[in-house]
């Protein structure tokens, strides 16, 4: 492994770009390669098993690209297949995602915090413990989303469509004030201002990408593998399914601000 190989990434489809984005912003000068799981996403509805073993295919594709380290840029992923994954590869620096609800209690003690997430994430043990540290602190309360990482699979970031599914999922939740909202998914941040218009402008949004990008920063440095070079890397896309737009829209989200 060298500091010049590349950082893979991996999700259940074009999510974790929006974690891609936040690590390009604190580690310009590293190659990234970028593995999306469009062809059996959404991850969410899957059993821990299966999630587990598309896990395993994509931490084998991203390490046969040359991985110096790997991030698994999808909260549902991490919940299932971190643990086994860091069994597998013990040297190797892996970054999970995990709901961005620390932050958000620490901004907001006392306040009432929705987490939308997929129902995997929200059913496990990684969830339940995260929020058995901090249920004393706030009203920490899941919103499972079922169903709206598909919009931005399909390149939906606003219109009607979106805005009625995303009233259904929020309305029950939104009648008693909230104060922040993390985004325990990594492809809802691309869809910010469509929840913006649906929270209202009072709570504050929270997504995990830069307390990923620190924790993986913190990593390379500790193993010595932070490129040091002094010009921008590189982003190759990769996905499973053989559907080309797919690729041209990764390269979308990923300049989209
Ligand atoms: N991007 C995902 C996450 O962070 C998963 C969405 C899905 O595949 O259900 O949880």
């Amino acid at each position: 492994m060298e500091k010049q190989s590349p950082i893979g990434f991996f999700d259940s489809g074009l999510g974790g770009i929006s974690v891609l984005k936040g690590t390009m912003r604190l580690l310009p000068g590293e190659d990234y390669v970028y593995y999306g799981d469009s062809a059996n996403a959404p991850y969410g509805i899957r059993t821990v098993e299966r999630v587990q073993a598309l896990s395993r295919h994509a931490a084998e594709f991203l390490l046969e690209k040359g991985a110096k380290a790997l991030v698994i840029a999808c909260n549902t992923a991490t919940s299932a297949a971190a643990a086994m994954l860091r069994e597998e590869y013990p040297e190797l620096a892996i970054i999970g995602t995990e709901p961005a609800v620390k932050p958000a209690v620490q901004a907001h003690p006392g306040g009432r915090i929705l987490v939308m997430a997929t129902a995997m994430t929200l059913q496990e043990q990684k969830f339940f413990d995260l929020w058995g540290q901090f249920r004393d602190e706030a009203d920490i309360v899941p919103v499972p989303c079922t169903g709206l990482m598909e919009f931005v699979e399909r390149g939906i970031r606003s219109g009607p469509e979106l805005e009625t599914f995303l009233l259904e999922k929020l309305e029950p939740y939104t009648k008693v004030p909230v104060d922040a909202v993390v985004l325990g998914c990594t492809h809802y941040p691309f869809l910010t201002d469509a929840i913006r218009r649906v929270v209202g402008s009072v709570p504050k949004i929270y997504d995990s990408a830069d307390g990923v990008a620190r924790q993986l920063g913190r990593r390379l440095e500790e193993q010595g593998l932070l490129n040091d070079r002094k010009n921008c890397g590189t982003v190759t896309f990769f996905n499973s399914s053989e559907d080309e737009a797919l690729l041209r829209l990764s390269r979308t989200l990923l300049e989209t601000e």
